[in-house]
């Protein structure tokens, strides 16, 4: 006799009542092995517009990896109120915690790479333009002190002696304000914290910041030779490429190249409030954060899906740093169990530093690995939702974000074939 057919039960989702339902309808939802649904059926989302959205401040630099500030836009504006604080423990180049600070809630940003934190404090820190700018004239840099023999001659293929003359001493300068030497800094044994408190350090961490969005690029005040915005490029190829093409490394005036920048990023004005940025770990947060934040939207890394230490290596020199020993604190490993740990780590922090009641959206995307001739997705969100269970938190529902690999925002530079296929939301709660 044939058995009738028994459907699988419903899910409960009065789970999902309260905050999450003002976003979702429950009749989009399905069930895989979490509730899930796609961005498509979610209410004025970050999808609408994912490029060129928002405040122009978040163009201070092009840098791969992020994710658009309509994005975080969208999890702010509906899972925080004003005057509430605001974390994205893998703050990148700053655009969480600088959306969350234009919508009056304190934005918070922590990064384990120094241009990402440099980048991020020179978002959320409120200086005004003319203030930035008496900062800067009133620095003395002597150009005649540089020593541009002693530079490494992959930095030399992107820029003119007279330019890289200025950016020597500038940033010298800067980084003494800043105090963010190398010594106080032991990557190699994983000593990494940092945070400018002084408007004098909060005012160098901001020069650093434009000084970073345009060491290379290719626009009017681009300080190399035409070339990628979003990432550094491997010296050696372009190299060959400028000679082929006739590249030439402009001679710039780069304070005044600055100060354009700066101008340009504020003409829509600054926030009217100030969020914090720290060099660190997002499996090590401070101790006294103990059940501080209201809303944590966060994006780490996806296995290896970008190599953020050598993505940026020509300004992590800008910076003191050398790639290779920053590389060694970033979470990039191949490795499920390791990658696993990583994620735990910062999952047990985030359940840690967050209220009660209170939510996290941790963001990430499907890697392609190769096996072989064989191809395998892996679901990061896997690994996630497995480890934030371990570490406490509930996990409510995953938002699918299947827009087009090519029509991505943060992966314009990528083929179908290579890395990311689609990213994924994971939405958790502390109870
Ligand atoms: C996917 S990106 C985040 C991008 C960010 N949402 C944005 O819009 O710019 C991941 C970030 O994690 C940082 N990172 C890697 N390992 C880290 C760690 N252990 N702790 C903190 N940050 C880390 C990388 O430098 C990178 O900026």
């Amino acid at each position: 006799m044939l058995k009738t057919k028994t459907r699988e039960p419903r899910e409960d989702f009065s789970s999902l009542k309260g905050d999450l339902l003002k976003i979702v309808d429950p009749g989009d939802i399905s069930i895989d092995s979490y509730p899930s649904t796609s961005s498509h059926s979610l209410k004025n989302t970050w999808r609408q517009n994912p490029r060129n959205w928002g405040h122009p401040m978040h163009s201070m630099a092009s840098r791969s990896g992020s994710f658009p500030p309509a994005l975080a836009d969208y999890f702010i504006s509906n899972f925080s109120k004003i005057g509430d604080l605001v974390l994205d423990p893998y703050s990148g180049k700053g655009t969480a915690p600088y959306q969350a600070c234009l919508l009056d809630r304190i934005g918070f940003g922590v990064d384990v790479t120094p241009e990402a934190y440099v980048l991020t404090g020179a978002k959320v820190h409120t200086i005004k333009h003319e203030e930035a700018v008496e900062y800067l004239k009133s620095i003395k840099f002597n150009i005649s002190k540089t020593n541009i023999k002693d530079v490494h001659p992959d930095v030399k293929v992107f820029f003119s002696t007279k330019t890289l003359a200025q950016i020597l001493v500038i940033k010298e300068r800067l980084l003494e304000d800043l105090e963010l030497g190398t010594e106080k800094i032991d990557y190699i044994n994983g000593n990494v914290f940092h945070q400018a408190k002084t408007k004098k350090e909060q005012c160098a961490q901001y020069w650093l910041g434009i000084l970073t969005g345009i060491l290379h690029g290719s626009s009017s005040y681009s300080l190399s030779l035409p070339c990628s915005h979003s990432f550094s490029m491997a010296p050696n190829y372009t190299k060959k490429y400028a000679k082929e093409h006739d590249l030439k490394k402009p001679d710039r005036n780069v304070k005044e190249c600055m100060i354009e920048k700066s101008y340009s990023l504020q003409s829509a004005g600054i926030p009217r409030v100030s969020g914090k940025a720290y060099l660190g770990k997002a499996q090590e947060l401070p101790d006294s954060w103990e059940e501080k934040f209201d809303l944590i939207v966060t994006s780490p890394p996806y296995f290896t899906a970008q190599s953020y230490a050598w993505d940026n290596w020509l300004r992590e020199w800008l910076l003191g740093f050398d790639f290779k020993e920053v590389r060694k604190q970033t979470t990039q490993t191949a490795s499920y169990e390791k990658y696993s740990q990583a994620m735990y780590e910062f999952l047990k922090e985030a359940h840690r530093v967050l209220k009660r009641g209170k939510r996290a959206f941790v963001i990430v995307g499907d890697v392609t690995k190769k096996s072989g001739n064989e191809k395998i997705i892996i679901k990061t969100s896997n690994v996630i939702t497995t480890e934030a269970k371990k570490a406490g938190f509930e996990v409510d529902l995953i938002i699918n974000d299947d827009i087009p690999p090519t029509k991505r925002y943060n992966s314009s530079f990528l083929t179908v074939n290579q890395g990311l296929q689609i990213d994924r939301i994971v939405c958790l709660r502390k109870n």
